[in-house]
């Protein structure tokens, strides 16, 4: 008896290492242990009361075995199919957006994109820079010292450390010139703030593009050239355009670039107050005071530079008629654009 029960233990043994599968191990279970199983089939054969007590308790102690390793290795199956699970499971990524939903590109982020095209190929850099400056970066390197009433135009919002938002991107114009001296071709789009009184054609919080070219033997006509090109590739169409002298303490001479008003075709409306034109890009030859101060040779360069107005620039683009809207988180008004 000891030997069969020795030569069961070592068959189911076996099997069980081949059982790989809930199903597998209930038939195990049902040949071991079932009412006509090896062990009852092993207990029939008893048939005296010394013989039950020696060998039942040899039987039991297959029972128990038997009992024990299909429940172990039931609960390494079990455990084994919940980790598959977790591994083939998606991950969780809070940053998904939800599949059904598609976003669509704000049409400020369609107008700087087509703009930065157009100048990456006329060999123009693309640069970032911060919305937090100083005011040396804001106003002094730009000839504008303290005190100087071209300030006034331009009042923004003051941190405690001293810092301010900046109210234009010729904020950049000083650390690029650094960064990079001349020659250079560099434009850079950033956020700007200004603290006034907001209405159809103003905005405390708006995107302009500052574009700067600074070589030898740079003109008005390198201005004039480069600012209508990269109008009539943004309209795809010859926009009418008119410069008239503007006064910006960084250029000399300076100059107001005005297109036709799109949004009602030159006639006057609430957009363009009614002149029928839109202050759209003024720009300059870049005064040597501010040459200077970003360590440029004033003997050997000069350059341009301009202040596109990127909010109007997408307003007249895509008939956007209140510039509040491009702030305003309104889906209903934001998400016809282009989408992702
Ligand atoms: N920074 C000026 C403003 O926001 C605009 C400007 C004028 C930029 C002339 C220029 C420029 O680069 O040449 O009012």
């Amino acid at each position: 008896m000891q030997i069969k029960i020795e030569e069961l233990k070592k068959s189911f043994a076996d099997a069980l290492a081949l059982a790989g599968s809930a199903e597998a191990l209930e038939a195990l279970r049902v040949e071991y242990l079932g009412k006509k199983g090896h062990v009852a089939g092993l207990m029939s054969q008893l048939r005296f009361a010394e013989d039950k007590k020696v060998a039942g308790q040899l039987i039991n102690g297959l029972k128990t075995y038997v009992e024990g390793e299909i429940e172990r290795a039931g609960e390494e199956l079990r455990a084994a199919a919940i980790a598959a699970k977790v591994r083939s499971a998606k991950k969780y990524n809070p940053t998904l957006r939800f599949p059904e939903e598609h976003g669509s590109y704000h049409p400020i982020t369609l107008a700087t994109r087509e703009v930065e095209e157009v100048f990456i190929s006329m060999g123009f850099t693309i640069e970032n820079y911060d919305e937090i400056v100083d005011d040396y970066k804001c106003f002094e390197a730009l000839n504008i010292p303290k005190h100087h009433p071209a300030r006034d135009m331009q009042d923004t919002y003051y941190l405690d450390n001293g810092q301010l938002l900046k109210t234009h991107t010729s904020a950049a114009q000083n650390y690029i010139m650094k960064k990079y001296g001349a020659p250079l071709r560099a434009i850079f789009p950033g956020r700007c703030f200004r603290n006034e009184s907001t209405d159809a054609c103003h905005e405390n919080t708006f995107f302009q593009l500052e574009g700067m070219m600074i070589d030898e033997n740079i003109s008005i006509s390198n201005l004039i050239y480069f600012m209508k090109t990269m109008l009539s590739e943004v309209f795809h169409r010859d926009v009418k355009v008119r410069l008239r002298p503007g006064f910006f303490p960084f250029v000399e001479p300076g100059f107001e670039l005005d297109i036709s008003c799109e949004i009602c075709g030159g006639e006057g409306c609430p957009s363009c107050k009614n002149s029928g034109w839109l202050e759209l890009c003024p720009c300059g030859m870049i005064h040597p005071n501010v040459l200077r101060e970003g360590g440029i040779d004033t003997e050997k360069y000069s350059g341009f530079a301009f202040g596109l107005g990127l909010t109007r620039l997408a307003m007249m683009k895509y008939g956007v008629k209140d510039i509040r809207d491009f702030n305003s988180g309104n889906l209903k008004a934001l998400s016809q654009f282009e989408s992702i």
